[in-house]
């Protein structure tokens, strides 16, 4: 068998861009994304906005889209036709009943699995692309075999993706590593070459590992699991800092210069977010505890536990460093994606901080650069539960200078460009005094701020205004 026609389920942060790549560089396989949703269908065929923003998406979208590339709401169809079909579906942390806050969900896998076994015929392979616990391609299997059609067959493969968002369309197009897992029979490695040749269209062969099914699954919760670590890691040292007068950039500048080591996933921030991070690790703390080694579990949990006070942290400095009450203050909120370069905000710090601030009294001017308004909104009333407050106590603004006018404080939630070149002489002019800054991503020239008069406080650095003054930063430019 030629793969010659794939299906994609699933049309979200991982299957648009990983389907738009492939489109890219495999003109001779036509590729269909499907979802259940018609919105994002319809989004992923506009010419406006896509669902999702990520940087030079748009652009091999446009080129691909109808010529190689297609997006449908009909799943029957494109299952049917498919010689491959990845499984792209969104894995949440369950919300209830066994494992609730720590399993991961996998009704939308077994859904996509039921479809499969539906409507499939002849030969397919399937497969998982989507992060699972480790032996979820045995579940997969066993949904298809029991519902097995006379004339047909599959192999199940593990296929986990590594993509970063805001960074999606480079990490594909240069993957560090493609990771199949499959079975260890004859038909297995067959599909195992089959997937390998569909990267090998662009990604170097060397580059492209395979390895066992459980292997597979297991090192895609592993890897995030330690850049999780990583961050968790400088996160707890940054409290150190600013007890002691040492500076967390300092100390991971040392640290990762260290070949052994190396500088990536160093930055210590207000706190790690994103859709993926924490359910993932809470997956595998969950998975440690049902293999009954309490030990593991614990050991990962505790990333997730420092991510926590990271976090709380922050929001309790704000308070504390704004004489203690922040009551009907207006706080300006710089940022509310998870990170930079992507609209979305699952998981995203800003969401904790802000919905600490609220439950404070204050009254919050929010501004990103990406985020959809009624993104922002949705995800407050679910964090506060009391709609009341965001109506009462919100404003989303369209700019950086009307979020900070007037405001008692700033706060950088997300590292965006943009908020680096701001002209914070003007900000500074328009904001009540004594006028603070908060930044949460050490993305700031805290020297020139606090020269301009800013009180600025920030991540793993213990900061004074006179002790900034006495090392002489008077005419720090930005
Ligand atoms: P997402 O929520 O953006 O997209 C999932 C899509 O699947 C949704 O549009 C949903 O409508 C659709 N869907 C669910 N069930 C379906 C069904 N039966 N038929 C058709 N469509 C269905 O999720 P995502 O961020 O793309 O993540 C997908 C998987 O990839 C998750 O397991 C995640 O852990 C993993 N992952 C995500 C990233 C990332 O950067 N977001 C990176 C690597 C891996
Ligand atoms: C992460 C992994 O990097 C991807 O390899 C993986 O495929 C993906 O999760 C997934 O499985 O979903 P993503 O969450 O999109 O990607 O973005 P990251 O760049 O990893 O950032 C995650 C969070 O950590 C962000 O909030 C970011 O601001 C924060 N971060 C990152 C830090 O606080 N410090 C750092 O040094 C790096």
């Amino acid at each position: 068998m030629v793969i010659q026609k794939i299906c994609c389920i699933g049309a979200g942060y991982v299957g648009g861009p990983t389907c738009s790549v492939m489109a890219l560089k495999c003109p001779d396989i036509e590729i269909t994304v499907v979802d259940l949703s018609k919105d994002r269908i319809a989004q992923w065929n506009s010419n406006e906005k896509l669902p999702i923003f990520e940087p030079g998406l748009m652009e091999i979208v446009q080129q691909c889209r109808g010529r190689n590339l297609f997006f449908s709401t009909d799943i029957v169809s494109a299952i049917r036709k498919a010689d491959l079909i990845f499984i792209s579906v969104n894995t949440p942390t369950k919300t209830f009943g066994m494992g609730k806050g720590r399993a991961a969900d996998l009704k939308y896998v077994e859904g996509a699995a039921r479809m499969i076994a539906e409507n499939a015929e002849g030969n397919k392979i399937v497969v998982e692309k989507s992060t699972v616990p480790v032996r979820a391609a045995e579940s997969i299997m066993n949904i298809l075999k029991a519902n097995n059609k006379p004339n047909s067959s599959y192999q199940i493969l593990s296929n986990p993706e590594f993509l970063a968002e805001g960074t999606a369309v480079q990490d594909l197009l240069h993957a560090d590593r493609v990771l199949i897992g499959g079975e260890e029979t004859a038909e297995g490695q067959e599909a195992v070459r089959q997937l390998s040749w569909v990267y090998e269209h662009w990604i170097p062969s060397s580059k492209v590992v395979t390895m066992n099914t459980w292997s597979s699954e297991l090192s895609k919760l592993a890897a995030n699991a330690f850049l999780a670590q990583r961050i968790s890691s400088i996160n707890s040292l940054s409290a150190v800092c600013e007890a002691t007068g040492a500076d967390v950039s300092e100390v991971a500048r040392a640290v990762g210069l260290d070949t052994r080591i190396g500088p990536k996933f160093l930055q210590a921030s207000v706190g790690f977010g994103g859709s993926c991070f924490q359910k993932d690790i809470l997956n595998l703390v969950y998975i440690c505890e049902c293999l009954n080694l309490p030990h593991v579990a614990a050991y990962w949990q505790q990333v997730i536990d420092m991510n926590e006070y990271q976090k709380s942290r922050f929001a309790e400095k704000v308070v504390s460093s704004l004489f203690n009450t922040v009551t009907d203050k207006r706080i300006a909120v710089l940022g509310f994606a998870f990170k930079k370069n992507t609209g979305d905000t699952r998981e995203s710090p800003a969401i904790y901080v802000s919905t600490h601030l609220l439950a404070e009294g204050a009254h919050l001017h929010i501004y990103d650069p990406k985020v959809e308004p009624h993104q922002i909104v949705d995800d407050l009333n679910s964090s506060t539960m009391d709609p009341d407050i965001v109506n009462r106590n919100v404003v989303i603004h369209s700019d950086a200078y009307s979020a900070t006018k007037n405001t008692h404080a700033l706060i950088v939630c997300t590292e965006w460009d943009e908020f680096v070149t701001l002209d914070y002489e003007k900000i500074y002019a328009d904001m009540m005094k004594p006028a603070y800054i908060f930044d949460g991503r050490k993305i700031l020239d805290h020297d020139f701020l606090q020269n301009l008069g800013f009180h600025v406080q920030t991540i793993g650095k213990k900061m004074h205004r006179d002790v900034a003054r006495a090392w002489g930063c008077q005419n720090h430019q930005m």
